[in-house]
């Protein structure tokens, strides 16, 4: 049985297109252009990239882009003062800091002085908490998108089997509490679990997300499961520099219902809902109608 390839390059430019219909909307009825303020700090390339590529969709949604380039020795006591700006600027509903951080600036501080009604990471312990004891709350944007996709896929989640493989706060962790949220019944597996292919192959939904290339494979994957790779891994194969996930697609496509690649899978659903949680941001902040299914 061949998987399914969810494709989330697609599902991201429809995600993208409800944004863009819901900031011209309220653009139209209220005047009010949602702002999104990003701020990188230093000249790590990758860090680059991504910004750069945020402010474009930004601007593709319809969306004000204010981006904020400090030299890699900024002092703590500017950036919090720049965030302390931003969080006080009614144009700006959205504020994100790119992280990793020069070494010298503590991230905990710096995203915890973020106004969590602007957080559109997610990051700061209140939308933690929040998320946590099932409230209201701004979701990190890569778990945001694998539930979006999961639901587009599967409907609902209820009583389903859902195993998270890796517990970092960025993704594993939050994924786990959205699958809990959604009533599936939840496993969140790591590096030191027992037995870690049995407790795989258990899942009804497998998500993985360690950073170790291609580690889950056929195998360790129940015949039907929907699996989705956050990984993004740059190894080198055959003299090559290529992009693989933490699961081995050839393998786990063979045993899967459905898997999304890398790259095309999670990767575009990530911008895709920073997008959308800046609409949501706008729309709270000013008691506006929040858009439906953009949401968790
Ligand atoms: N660096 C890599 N991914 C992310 C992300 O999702 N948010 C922020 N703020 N920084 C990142």
């Amino acid at each position: 049985m061949a998987a399914t390839i969810i494709d989330g390059k697609a599902f991201a430019a429809r995600v993208r297109a409800s944004v863009a219909a819901h900031v011209a909307r309220m653009k139209e009825e209220s005047g009010i252009t949602p702002g999104l303020a990003v701020v990188l700090v230093g000249q790590d390339p990758a860090s680059e990239v991504y910004v750069r590529a945020k402010g474009k969709a930004t601007l593709e949604a319809g969306m004000n882009s204010y981006e904020h380039k400090l030299p890699a020795e900024t002092s703590e006591a500017d950036l919090l003062a720049l965030i302390g700006r931003l969080n006080a600027d009614p144009a700006v509903n959205g504020i994100l800091v790119q992280l990793p951080l020069p070494k010298h600036l503590n991230s905990d501080l710096v995203i915890n002085t973020i106004d969590p009604a602007k957080d559109v990471d997610g990051f700061h312990i209140s939308n933690v908490g929040l998320l946590g004891t099932g409230q209201k709350a701004m979701v990190p944007c890569t778990p945001l998108g694998c539930l979006m996709m999961l639901r587009d896929h599967l409907g609902s989640l209820a009583g389903m089997d859902a195993v998270v493989v890796g517990r970092s706060n960025i993704v594993g962790k939050p994924m786990a509490q959205l699958l809990l949220g959604d009533s599936c019944t939840v496993t969140i597996a790591h590096s030191r679990t027992k037995d870690l292919a049995a407790v795989c192959r258990r899942a009804d939904i497998l998500v993985a997300a360690v950073g170790r290339p291609e580690m889950i494979t056929g195998e360790m994957v129940k015949p039907g499961a929907t699996v989705i790779d956050v990984g993004i891994n740059r190894i080198e194969r055959d003299g090559k520099q290529v992009l693989v996930g933490d699961v081995d697609f050839a393998s786990t496509a063979a045993v899967a219902g459905a898997i999304t690649p890398v790259p095309g899978g999670v990767g575009p659903m990530t911008i895709a809902c920073l997008l959308a949680n800046t609409v949501t941001a706008c729309a709270r902040a000013n008691g506006l109608a929040e858009p439906e299914g953009l949401t968790a």
